[in-house]
């Protein structure tokens, strides 16, 4: 079996392409990285066959000896399909933490995504909180990035919108949804920002930008910012039909948080 046909890559070129065809990737926008286990990536490729070293400008060392699926900086996702070894490529993370040894893909030269430090920085605060988290998806979700225009950005306000949009919400991200300040993006500054509040949360908004997500799968990572957006998109409704006349209580959604056993953030409800 190649890389190609390898479980992980087609699950990534599915995703990839799913998320392209929701209009959350238009042009390069958006990157994924997928922590892939040593015994699954060594059944498909030798794991020692460097084929060029990336510097990275921020300290990996918390992940020395990993190894992650990621996407190519300034890569379409509308062309993965044609295009796999280009826009997607397997690195390791060297001991030192300050490089990667590109062992596949990532053709022609191209480098891993620029917002690299965001993503590292969150598997590493994920990881701390749950080991067997996997994955990290940024992506342009429209209905979010439009809420950050109009919706008060104060996370415990921004949640409960999403909460009361769809009847679900509370139970796939019971955590409630985090908010960085406008930062500029690539930057180590930023990646600091997002995995400070990944300790918590599980989605980030960038607002005027996009969204992060992460999980221990593909499909759960896709789901969870799947939902979130979903509840952007009937918010963009509701507004566009001329506001809410009713709502699910506070006391209907701790009935349901109680009914699904989750416990929804503090400060929200009342
Ligand atoms: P990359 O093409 O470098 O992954 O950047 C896309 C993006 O969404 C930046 O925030
Ligand atoms: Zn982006």
């Amino acid at each position: 079996m190649s890389v190609l046909q390898a479980k992980f890559t087609t699950e990534m070129v599915e995703t990839i392409s799913n998320m392209y065809r929701l209009g959350w990737n238009e042009r390069n926008g958006g990157n994924i990285t997928y922590l892939l286990e040593k015994k699954e990536l060594s059944e498909v490729l030798d794991i020692n066959q460097v084929q060029r070293e990336i510097p990275i400008s921020f300290d990996a060392k918390r992940l020395a000896g990993k190894f992650f699926m990621v996407t190519g900086s300034g890569k379409y996702f509308k062309n993965i399909k044609d295009n796999p070894s280009e826009v997607l490529g397997i690195v390791k993370v060297c001991d030192c933490g300050k490089k990667l040894n590109l062992l596949w893909g990532l053709e022609k030269n191209t480098k891993p995504t620029s917002e690299l430090p965001t993503h590292f920085m969150s598997h590493i605060a994920r990881l701390e909180q749950d080991p067997n988290n996997r994955v990290v998806i940024h992506c342009h979700a429209t209905h979010l990035i439009a809420m950050s225009f109009t919706h008060c950005l104060k996370e415990e306000n921004f949640t409960k919108t999403l909460w009361e949009m769809c009847t679900e919400c509370i139970v796939v991200f019971p955590e409630g949804v985090a908010v960085i300040p406008w930062i500029v993006p690539g930057t180590n500054e930023i990646g600091e920002a997002t995995a400070k509040k990944m300790a918590a949360c599980r989605l980030v908004l960038w607002p005027h930008h996009g969204i992060y997500g992460t999980g221990c799968s593909l499909d759960e990572t896709f789901g969870l910012i799947e939902t979130a957006e979903k509840a952007a998109q009937v918010y963009t409704y509701v507004c566009a039909q001329g506001g809410k006349k009713q709502t699910i209580t506070d006391s209907e959604l701790k009935d349901l948080a109680k009914a699904f056993g989750v416990t929804p953030r503090v400060g929200v409800l009342k």
